[in-house]
């Protein structure tokens, strides 16, 4: 694992944004900087870090772990769907095949926690369409897994459940293609639970873009990151499970538990700053699960990461 010192080392070094305007036109998502020229996207995963839909600084390596991932998934899911990826020019830059998105986003679950324990709890997590069974406990493993899509709001809005029914009687999606992105994403959340758990790990949720290009469907975006999905060691999950202690966690949750506990920040008014401590708390949990699930030590060049994505692009014919 790398030293504190090298993680301290590298603040200064993080990347915020990337501007490229040779690239083509850019569309700055909350973490990705999206460069489309014809029908690819150069994605840049920044390092940026993002809560509650709020941007709230920079984790040094972030962006080449979540990027590195990416890559890693997409070759193992590879015989289920096809990707959006075309070619790897930068450890924290895909270029993708460009989709039209479908307006939705696929969650599936494969345990009762999170918005939707919150939800359960309160009686409000009928706005799925589905018939929650009664009697759940919270981290409680479903029988089998269960999608709980949600709208994929423009910037700056919140994302909200929605039914099946509703996404059919709105035409976001054709009846045939939504089974189908269904049934893709059943079997690559099987996938991904498989290898999760041969690595000590549980895969508990994740959230799945897909999206049309040249008539066929495809998975787009991140897979199966720990900004996309929940991760639990496995080894503890049933003791605390059964003491009704939280699980522990290797994944976006950990910053999300850090705004509520210290700062009694859920999302509304202005979020606080990231201490040093905490950006370094943070790049060790993105870097632990990488090595937990690669089996690789996690090494980088580190430094400036602009300098070396430029020199890449260009040496890829990119710039
Ligand atoms: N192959 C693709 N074709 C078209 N769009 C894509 C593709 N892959 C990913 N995207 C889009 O690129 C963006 C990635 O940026 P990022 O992850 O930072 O966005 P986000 O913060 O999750 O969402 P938002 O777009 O709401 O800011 C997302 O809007 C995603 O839907
Ligand atoms: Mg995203």
């Amino acid at each position: 694992m790398i030293s504190d010192a090298q993680l301290r080392a590298q603040l200064p070094h993080t990347l915020r944004q990337l501007d490229l305007p040779s690239l083509g036109s850019l569309y700055r998502g909350k973490v990705r900087d999206n460069y489309s020229r014809g029908d690819q996207i150069v994605m840049v995963t920044s390092d940026r870090v993002s809560a509650f839909d709020h941007v709230l600084g920079t984790i040094p390596f972030k962006g080449e772990v979540l990027s590195r991932l990416t890559t890693f998934w997409f070759e193992k899911v590879k015989d289920i769907a096809p990707t959006h990826i075309l070619s790897v020019p930068d450890p924290s830059v895909m270029v993708v095949k460009r989709a039209s998105a479908f307006p939705v986003e696929i969650v599936i679950r494969g345990y009762i926690t999170g918005s939707l324990w919150r939800d359960y709890q309160s009686g409000k997590a009928g706005a799925y369409g589905i018939d929650w069974p009664v009697g759940l406990k919270k981290d409680q493993r479903f029988d089998r897994p269960i999608i709980t899509p949600s709208t994929k709001a423009e910037y700056g809005k919140h994302d909200e459940p929605i039914s099946e029914a509703e996404i059919l009687k709105q035409k976001l999606v054709t009846p045939e293609l939504w089974r189908e992105a269904c049934d893709v994403a059943q079997r690559l959340f099987a996938r991904g639970q498989e290898w999760a758990a041969s690595r000590g790990l549980i895969l508990v949720d994740t959230k799945y873009e897909m999206g049309l290009a040249g008539g066929k469907l495809v998975v787009i975006d991140e897979i199966h990151t720990p900004d996309s999905s929940r991760y639990w060691l496995a080894r503890e999950y049933l003791q605390r499970f059964m003491a009704g202690q939280e699980q522990q966690m290797l994944d976006k949750e950990n910053i999300r538990q850090w705004l509520i506990k210290e700062h009694g920040f859920s999302g509304h008014g202005k979020p606080p700053a990231l201490t040093d401590d905490v950006r370094v708390m943070l790049a060790k949990k993105y870097i632990e699960v990488f090595e937990l699930l690669t089996g690789e030590t996690f090494v980088s060049s580190g430094g400036d990461v602009q300098a070396r994505i430029e020199q890449n692009l260009k040496k890829a014919g990119l710039l």
